[in-house]
Order: C-alpha cells, then sequence, then structure tokens
C-alpha cells in the first residue's frame, strides 16, 4: 500500500540569504556579473526546494530570470526563495533579489525568477515529495502563476520541432 503524501506550507521551507558584492563579483562595467547573481538565485533557490523535499534536489529548469537593475560594489544583495508550486517529484521555487545601500538603507528589486528542481533518491532517481498547501492570498496567486507557467511550457514544447 502506498504511503499518504504528507502536505507542508511555503513557509516551512522558504530561505533568506544575503551577500555583498566584491570587485571579484563584477563584469567589465564594474557592476554585478549576471552569472554571480545566477549562482546565488540557484543556491537559495536549491537550499528551499531541499527543505521542503527534505531530499537531495537538482536543478532541471530555469524560467524567465530577469536582470532589471545593475547591482553595484559594497552593495548588499537579499535574496528571498520560497516554494510555489509542487509537481510529484518536481517543484518550482521563485525567487527575488534585492540590492540594498548599506549606507541608505534604499533597496531596488533587481532580479526574479522561477527554477524547477527535482528530488532524488538514494538510486539516484526521481522520489515523491510532499504536497504543498498554499495559504496566503500571495502564496495562492504564485501557485496558480506556477501552475500556468507548468502547462504553458508543456503546451510549447508540443508545437515546437
Ligand atoms: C533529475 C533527472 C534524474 C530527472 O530525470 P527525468 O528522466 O527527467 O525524470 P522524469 O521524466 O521522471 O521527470 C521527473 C519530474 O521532473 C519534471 N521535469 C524533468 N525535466 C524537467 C524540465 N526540464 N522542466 C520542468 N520539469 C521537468 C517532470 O515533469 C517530472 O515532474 P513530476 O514528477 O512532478 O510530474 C534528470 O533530468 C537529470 O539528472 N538531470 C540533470 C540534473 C542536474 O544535473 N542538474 C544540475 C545542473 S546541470
Amino acid at each position: 500500500m502506498s504511503k499518504k503524501r504528507s502536505i507542508k506550507s511555503p513557509k516551512d521551507s522558504m530561505i533568506e540569504m544575503r551577500e555583498m558584492v566584491m570587485p571579484n563579483h563584477t563584469n567589465p562595467q564594474g557592476t554585478i556579473f549576471g552569472g554571480v547573481v545566477m549562482s546565488w538565485v540557484d543556491i537559495a533557490a536549491a537550499m528551499c526546494a531541499s527543505r521542503h523535499a527534505e531530499k537531495p534536489v537538482v536543478t532541471v529548469h530555469i524560467a524567465d530570470i530577469d536582470f532589471k537593475a545593475p547591482i553595484k560594489v559594497g552593495n548588499h544583495v537579499l535574496i528571498k526563495a520560497s516554494l510555489n508550486y509542487v509537481g510529484k517529484t518536481s517543484m518550482i521555487v521563485g525567487v527575488k533579489v534585492e540590492s540594498e545601500n548599506p549606507y541608505t538603507g534604499k533597496s531596488v528589486k533587481t532580479t526574479k525568477a522561477y527554477l524547477t528542481f527535482v528530488a532524488l533518491d538514494e538510486d539516484g532517481q526521481p522520489t515523491v515529495i510532499p504536497d504543498l498547501k498554499p495559504e496566503t492570498q500571495d502564496e495562492i496567486r504564485r501557485y496558480e502563476n506556477a501552475k500556468k507557467r507548468v502547462e504553458a511550457k508543456k503546451a510549447l514544447s508540443k508545437t515546437l520541432k
């Protein structure tokens, strides 16, 4: 008989982490290199996904990553990751990035992205994860939007050769 899936809230797995932009993080323009931001986004999202799954996870898809504003050396970078949606073995994590001037406290939204992870069992095979119960209006909106993104990706794959 199959075991009943447990159910968790997005609050159970959310992650907030901070970094500071150092000179070795920058591009030739002297602002942060996008690959560094992508790495921090992937790390925060992976921690969130593995907290939800209670298993090791791997990234299988990154969608809609937007860079809206540059980040200067010395600024703080706040990365927030929360579970938006789950399938059977996969889950979508939404990540928001803000830059913060530590002297004025002024913050600017700079990046957002949606990452899909798969939880793996001891043999490296996809394994069933807990279900997700969105509770607040924001959590429900994120869940519905992520579901539309999954359906849109499936529909697009069918039309592409
Ligand atoms: C994770 C991995 C073992 C899954 O194998 P797979 O053959 O794709 O497994 P499945 O087809 O059974 O898919 C498992 C789940 O992932 C989802 N999935 C797989 N690839 C996906 C993709 N590119 N985008 C979105 N969802 C994806 C499936 O829809 C399924 O979801 P569900 O169980 O919630 O319904 C395999 O894709 C892998 O090893 N990928 C490399 C991961 C990695 O190394 N990442 C690090 C960066 S390179």
